[in-house]
């Protein structure tokens, strides 16, 4: 296997996929749910023949295909390879580990959700971006992933935001079975979402409900590391309650001159006489905004979400596509509902 442009070269053992080999090596390739859900770990076929595995079309269309693009998570090579994709330069020396986390204490802030104070065993320590996820390891073998609310200044703690949904595994067992102080085995940190710190841009950061979670741990990383960036949260939910750390944010924006807060709710609700911003998260950007030429944007939340938020500041607010980072939760795929 060749990348390019960067030339790197490694072997993908029978049965990998391009990914699974990457990671293995310690690549840096960029990735969000590792099961042919989002599209971002495509990159581009320059020589070699290769079987695309289950996909979904929403991740990657068959005429992207045609033009030889690929998804590196569930591609396997038939021949040798070379594949152009972009390597992310922050990931390279993260190593993905699994342990095992005390839950410390749970908060529930709104009736459906909980927030996960999880504490690693006292001589280890998690290295991660600010943003990325892990992915739990349940009793029976299934994962379920979850954005680590937390910046990674914070290493000893992880903190899950947990939402309440019909049929959810994990958070089931959370509002219903888990005991004080049970053990939870996870395996991270994962994901290609991550404040970008090599740039000096200012930041549109674009939250649905629990997206909140990876959203918060890239303001308070920004924070922590003297980022002086503008950022501006768009924080999109149905009624007020579902804003289940409203607070924060706003104790945010009256200490950093940098942060500004934008809360909207799509149907609220006659008790939470609601004087602020209504409608659609990414509809209250495009309004605010006639050009994101200069910006960037983090945004985390349903898949609907982000593909239109994507799709309308690329072709209607000139937003630079490579400008975008998104981290969406992918409920369809039961291996990966985040966060
Ligand atoms: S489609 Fe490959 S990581 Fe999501």
């Amino acid at each position: 296997m060749r990348l390019e442009p960067s030339g790197r070269t490694f072997t993908v053992r029978p049965g990998e996929t391009v990914l699974e080999a990457g990671i293995r090596e310690g690549v840096g390739l960029p990735y969000g749910c590792r099961n042919g859900a989002c599209g971002a770990c495509k990159g581009t076929l320059r020589s070699g023949a290769l079987e695309y595995g289950d996909h979904q079309e929403r991740a990657i269309s068959a005429e992207e295909k045609a033009q030889g693009r690929a998804l590196t998570c569930c591609t396997r090579p038939l021949t040798d390879l070379v594949l152009e994709v972009r390597e992310l330069a922050g990931l390279k020396d993260l190593t993905i580990r699994t342990l095992p986390a005390r839950v410390e204490k749970v908060e529930k802030p709104a009736e459906d959700v909980a927030v996960l104070y999880l504490k690693l065993p006292a001589s280890e320590r998690l290295q991660f971006l600010a943003g990325q996820y892990v992915d739990i390891l349940m009793k029976d073998g299934k994962r379920r992933s979850y954005s680590m609310a937390n910046a990674p200044h914070d290493d000893t703690h992880l903190q899950l935001h947990v939402r309440r949904t019909p049929g959810g595994a994990f958070s089931k067992y959370v509002f219903e079975e888990m005991k004080d102080r049970a053990i939870l085995r996870f395996e991270g940190p994962l994901g290609g979402f991550y404040l970008r710190e090599d740039n000096d841009k200012p930041m549109i950061l674009v939250a649905g409900g629990t997206g909140f979670a990876p959203v918060k741990a890239v303001i308070e990383h920004a924070f922590h590391q003297g980022i002086d960036r503008p950022m501006i949260l768009y924080w999109g939910a149905r009624a007020k309650a579902d804003l289940y750390l409203h607070d924060l944010p706003i104790r945010w924006q009256r200490e950093h001159a940098n942060f500004t807060y934008i809360p909207v709710l799509s149907d609220p609700l006659p008790g939470d006489e609601w004087a602020g911003r209504t409608g659609l998260v990414h509809q209250a950007v495009l309004d605010d905004f006639r050009s994101l030429a200069g910006w960037q944007v983090y945004a985390c939340g349903a898949p609907a979400m982000t593909d239109v938020a994507k799709k309308s500041f690329v072709e209607e607010r000139e937003l630079p596509a490579d400008e975008f980072f998104c981290d969406a939760f992918t409920y369809s795929v039961p291996a990966a509902a985040k966060p």
